[in-house]
């Protein structure tokens, strides 16, 4: 085997715009320090090993064999599954060894999925391209997520993935499929990423659901205004046609979370923290109560996490249904809010948090 090529893919956190993605709104993750790294070895034959540094199984394929899904697989589903659509893309593929190694609690909502694809592509395409180009490499890896994994997601994880910057966030267009770096400059405040712990089992089936609730939605919306494009960018003034109370609190939310989306640019850009810790937390309050995937975890983290000195905002992130929240934080406020959070989620859930200080990173990227 030659000496081995090292990648990085970070985890991200979405900072504002949740359940946007898949809506056609605007969405606004970053790139986070934690994350999956692989190391890339070739072999001279056609066997493609994965072995992973936190589990420990193993398992190894042949560059051409039929590849498809399957639960034992376990993990490497998500690695077999860019190398099948590698394949059905015409590349061609020499035997490796991939050895991953994770820093990103799983199941939490921080994309490790999506890192585990975006490095795997990235490391693989590099061995034949000097250049990747970094859009085309997350649809790449969402249709993997999509059609191989079968997990319904929007383009968001894999976008922020594969094209964060450090320092900045990045607004993505989920409509047009474009992006901006909006600057983050926390100056004397930390993004404290607050890890519920809680299992995550019916998350599939209630993301769908919420996708398929924003569809019907946007159908009614349509019925009286045709042209309205997404329900992202839907005019409010239809919220009350949409008629059942359920599909009008969604609309609701994605239709607010766009509005909100596009104020916490400007305060990032004015470098108005505080602002954009309103809106933060004007976001929880509406997917607590409008899009209804929140639940007991996130909101006793957040609530209490709001009330504590230094904290100017906090929301959940991601999917919801239990994973992370994130809070803006004083450093010097950093102990006693963990103490505080954590002893309150403790006395309420009977669970133990997790909290990581995160900073924004780049992209994947050979290390
Ligand atoms: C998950 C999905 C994303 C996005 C978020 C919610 O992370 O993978 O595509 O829909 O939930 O904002």
């Amino acid at each position: 085997m030659s000496e081995p090529k090292n990648y990085f893919a970070p985890g991200r956190v979405n900072l504002i715009g949740e359940h946007l993605d898949y809506n056609g709104g605007l969405v606004l993750p970053t790139a986070i320090n934690l994350g999956v790294k692989l190391s890339y070895g070739k072999r001279n034959d056609e066997k493609i090993v994965f072995r992973s540094a936190t589990h420990p199984f193993t398992t190894s394929i042949n560059v051409s064999d039929e590849l498809e899904y399957s639960a034992y697989q376990d993990w490497a589903n998500y690695p077999i599954g860019i190398i099948h659509h590698l394949k059905k893309e015409g590349i061609s593929l020499n035997g490796s060894e991939l050895t991953y190694e994770s820093n990103l609690p799983e199941g939490a909502g921080l994309s490790s999925s999506a890192a585990v694809e975006v490095v795997t592509a990235f490391a693989l395409l590099g061995q034949s391209q000097s250049q990747i180009n970094k859009v085309w490499l997350a649809n790449f890896c969402k249709e993997v997520e999509n059609n191989f994994i079968g997990v319904k997601c929007g383009i968001m994880d894999q976008y922020a993935v594969a094209l964060g910057k450090k320092d900045y966030a990045l607004l993505i267009d989920c409509n047009e499929l474009t992006h901006d770096y909006i600057p983050v400059e926390l100056n004397d405040y930390r993004l404290v990423i607050m890890n519920t712990q809680k299992p995550r089992s019916l998350i599939h089936s209630k993301y769908n659901e919420r996708k398929t609730e924003c569809e019907e939605a946007l159908k009614k919306i349509k019925s009286a205004k045709p042209e309205t494009e997404n329900l992202a960018n839907a005019s409010p003034i239809y919220l009350d046609i949409i008629g059942d109370e359920v599909l009008r609190k969604r609309a609701k939310h994605v239709i607010t979370e766009n509005l909100r989306v596009k104020e916490s640019v400007k305060a990032l850009r004015y470098n108005d923290l505080s602002t954009f810790g309103r809106l933060m937390n004007a976001s929880h309050a509406s997917l607590r109560d409008d899009y209804e995937v929140s639940g007991i975890e996130l909101d006793t983290l957040v609530e209490e996490a709001q009330k504590t000195n230094g904290c100017l905002g906090a929301r959940m992130t991601g999917a919801g249904f239990g994973g992370c929240a994130i809070a803006i934080l004083h450093e010097s406020a950093i102990d006693a809010f963990t103490q505080k959070v954590s002893d309150k989620y403790k006395a309420v859930t009977g669970l133990q948090c997790q909290m990581y200080i995160a900073e924004t990173a780049d992209g994947v990227r050979e290390i």
